[in-house]
């Protein structure tokens, strides 16, 4: 098989490693991929949402299948362009329709979704500069914090939790007058849930899913979950507190729904589900969709997947995921992310990454790299994930911290306290 991969963070490099690893995988480019993807196939600098440029490739080299790694394309559509394309179409496309990815780029359709399947989720009011006062009400009967999402997709910044009823007031109104550009227009007001968060994956055909391990990511820049979110700065797989008593909740209320609901709307889907959620006191409630796998979720579950990958991708394409097998490596599996001083805010990137000859033990997933002059230098806010296989989270994560350690850039950052929070 001739694959193609787009994106270029840590879920492409673990993404990429496993298709590299299939024995079906004849030749593999990554769009535009990074230093560490070099090393699984031949990265092209072509951008992931460039449909055109994509489609001509994909001709002119034969692609069998296209896996798609970021949002962006599946909300903007790389499944209909394929599909709707008499000379694409016989293309295998990993990922959900245009209408289908509407669950993580429209949080309004995500909850009028939910709510129609009975799927348990915060209470919620959707408000357009039309309709401002019944969003001011609902506003005023929540208790603090507030919680204000933009409909749309803004590069994970669009949701605001407020501590004071009127600064939430005078946020509403920012937002709604393009705070966040179109993806502001319509906002979500949240009541706010307290709990403790996980990730749940699967990967569907559309009639039926299967379960992925579930992770835990560390989404804020400081030790002990403080200052601003980032994309993720560690995560563990898998989570102590998601027993096999909680995960039957999360499969019965929300998993199934999701998929019925899925079925019924005539939504095609076709890829994976990342089911962002929060454990409230042993009941899980839905805090978002993702239309994709996570990161750094990614490299932590993937390296636990014992099946051959593109087996599991044929199998979701040709509607029979319901007789796949995923058998999981029962180890846990602990990531660490090494990143650009100064992010999520302003870093600099063009730094030589050194020492990484001197891993062992770890699997380095390469995000913001790039190769040049025989070096790898940091090319992006978050740079390496440092996964380790351990008995447990702790062993596991004994392993990245000192590998993290051991890696060498300038102002290179970590969160030396990932899993703080769980329990064996
Ligand atoms: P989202 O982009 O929807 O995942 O939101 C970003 C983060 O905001 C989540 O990971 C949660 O930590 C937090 N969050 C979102 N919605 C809620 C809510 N209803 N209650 C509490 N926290 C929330
Ligand atoms: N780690 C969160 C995400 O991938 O959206």
């Amino acid at each position: 098989m001739r694959i193609l991969l787009l994106g270029s963070g840590g879920r492409e490099h673990a993404l990429a490693s496993k298709i590299s690893q299939s024995r079906h995988t004849e030749k593999l480019y990554i769009l535009p991929g990074n230093a560490g993807t070099l090393q699984t196939g031949e990265n092209v600098s072509i951008n992931p949402s460039d449909f055109k440029a994509i489609s001509q490739f994909v001709l002119d080299h034969h692609i069998d299948i296209v896996v798609v790694g970021p949002e962006d394309p599946l909300v903007k559509g790389i499944y209909d362009y394929f599909n709707n394309s008499p000379n694409l179409r016989h293309i295998v496309v990993i990922g959900p329709s245009k209408a289908a990815a509407q669950l993580e780029g429209s949080k309004d359709f995500a909850k009028a979704f939910m709510k129609k399947y009975g799927i348990p989720t915060a209470r919620y009011c959707s408000v357009t500069s039309d309709n401002l006062q019944v969003g001011i009400s609902f506003l005023k009967n929540l208790h603090p914090p507030y919680v204000l999402k933009a409909d749309g997709l803004a590069a994970g910044k669009g949701v605001l939790i407020i501590q004071q009823y009127d600064e939430a007031e005078n946020e509403l109104k920012k937002m709604l007058e393009g705070k966040f550009g179109e993806a502001s227009k319509k906002v979500v007001i949240e009541e706010h849930l307290t709990g403790i968060e996980l990730s749940a994956f699967v990967v569907t055909d559309g009639n039926d899913y299967k379960l992925l391990p579930e992770a835990k990511d560390y989404k804020r820049v400081g030790e002990g979950n403080t200052g601003p979110n980032t994309g993720g700065m560690g995560a563990v797989s898998p989570v102590p507190f998601a027993t096999k008593e909680f995960m039957a909740k999360v499969e019965q209320r929300i998993i199934k729904p999701t998929i019925k609901g899925i079925h019924k709307e005539g939504l095609v889907y076709k890829g994976f589900i990342f089911f962002g959620l929060m454990n409230c006191n042993g009941d899980p409630y839905v805090i978002e969709y993702n239309v994709r796998l996570g990161d750094p979720e990614s490299e932590v579950i993937l390296p636990r997947l014992q099946c051959d990958f593109v087996e599991l991708l044929l199998a979701t394409a040709q509607n029979k995921i319901s007789s796949f097998d995923i058998p999981f490596d029962p180890r846990s599996v602990a990531t660490v992310m090494l990143v650009s001083g100064g992010y999520p805010g302003d870093y600099e990137k063009g730094k030589e990454i050194k020492n990484l000859d001197k891993i062992k033990d770890s699997i380095v997933f390469h995000a913001g790299t790039k190769a040049e002059d025989n070096k790898i230098l940091t090319n992006g806010g978050r740079v390496l994930a440092i996964s380790s296989f351990g008995n447990n989270y702790k062993e596991a994560l004994k392993i990245s911290n000192a590998n993290a350690a051991l890696i060498d850039f300038e102002n290179k950052y970590y969160r030396k306290d990932i899993g703080f929070d769980l329990v064996l």
